[in-house]
């Protein structure tokens, strides 16, 4: 990799965490609910049982280790790890409030695991593989610490993700002349995320689609959703005069209220799971 290319990933990679920073409480919120239902499914399919060592990457608010964490119960070990300092926060707070004494959290970049080879028997990631600049790099390092027949499971965002709302905005954004923060795109191809695995040397992969029906309460609840996403804010940030934002703003409004009904506004989330085993 040229080193203008090195430096672009850790100047997005700094953008991206300052974003985490400062939504921290708005996304710990889940108000959609999404990211709780999501570990569960994550879960469910990986069956960690008693005793299981499993580590969570890009942890955020721990929806996915602190519901490991009942399941490996107390002889078991769960550790979150992820980029943003205040997420970590309210993940302690969240394990504390729980009683959780065999979880731990750790600010690490997923790129650059502090930790030894084959130490855990299952790695978990929600939601955060595309928001990694070097996407590549980080599941050579979920690879390397995870067992030999050993786990790794990953929920993401499908094509149809955020659906009518992400079609509707995407041209609203270019009509903004905005362009995207992350390196990658949000949502994955099932053939794309397979090659990624088996680049990564993965076998025994299993890949699920599943979908997930939303209502938000109203327009503005849509908008808030997006803002409780770290890379939003600071696109806006950036890109944007203030009263650009604000003008944006209305014009989302608007666009989503012509798709609202009185029950709210209904958005469809396609989600694809993927489970794989280092053999
Ligand atoms: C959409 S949240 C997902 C949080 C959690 N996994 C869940 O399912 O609710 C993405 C998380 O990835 C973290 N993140 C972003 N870039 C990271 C990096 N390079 N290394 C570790 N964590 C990172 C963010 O700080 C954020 O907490």
């Amino acid at each position: 990799m040229s080193t203008t290319n090195a430096d672009n990933l850790t100047k997005t990679r700094e953008l991206i965490r300052k974003g985490w920073e400062e939504v921290a409480s708005a996304y710990a919120e889940d108000r959609s609910g999404i990211f709780k239902h999501c570990a569960d499914r994550l879960l469910d399919r990986l069956c960690p049982h008693p005793g299981t060592s499993l580590l969570d990457i890009g942890t955020g608010s721990g929806a996915i280790a602190l519901q490991a964490a009942e399941r490996v119960g107390s002889e078991g070990r769960v550790v979150g790890s992820d980029i943003a300092a205040s997420m970590l926060r309210i993940a302690r707070q969240n394990a504390v409030k729980r009683g959780k004494t065999n979880l731990t959290f750790l600010e690490m970049d997923a790129e650059h695991l502090g930790f030894s080879d084959a130490s855990f028997d299952i790695v978990t990631c929600g939601f955060s593989l595309f928001q990694f600049p070097n996407m590549r790099q980080a599941l050579k390092e979920m690879e390397r610490v995870v067992k030999r027949g050993g786990q790794i499971g990953l929920s993401n965002w499908g094509t149809g993700y955020f659906s009518p709302v992400a079609d509707m905005q995407r041209k609203l954004f270019q009509d903004f002349g905005l362009r995207p923060l992350l390196t990658n795109p949000i949502t994955f191809k099932h053939d794309e995320l397979q090659m990624l695995l088996e680049w990564a040397g993965l076998t025994e992969l299993q890949l699920e689609s599943d979908e997930m029906e939303v209502w938000f309460k109203d327009p503005q609840a849509v908008w808030d959703y997006n803002m409780s996403m770290g890379p939003f804010p600071v696109m806006l940030r950036r890109q944007l005069t203030a009263d650009q934002s604000e003008s944006l703003h209305e014009r989302f409004i608007e666009k989503v209220s012509a798709i609202a009904s009185p029950q709210g506004v209904r958005c469809t989330f396609h989600l694809l799971y993927a489970l794989a085993r280092k053999t």
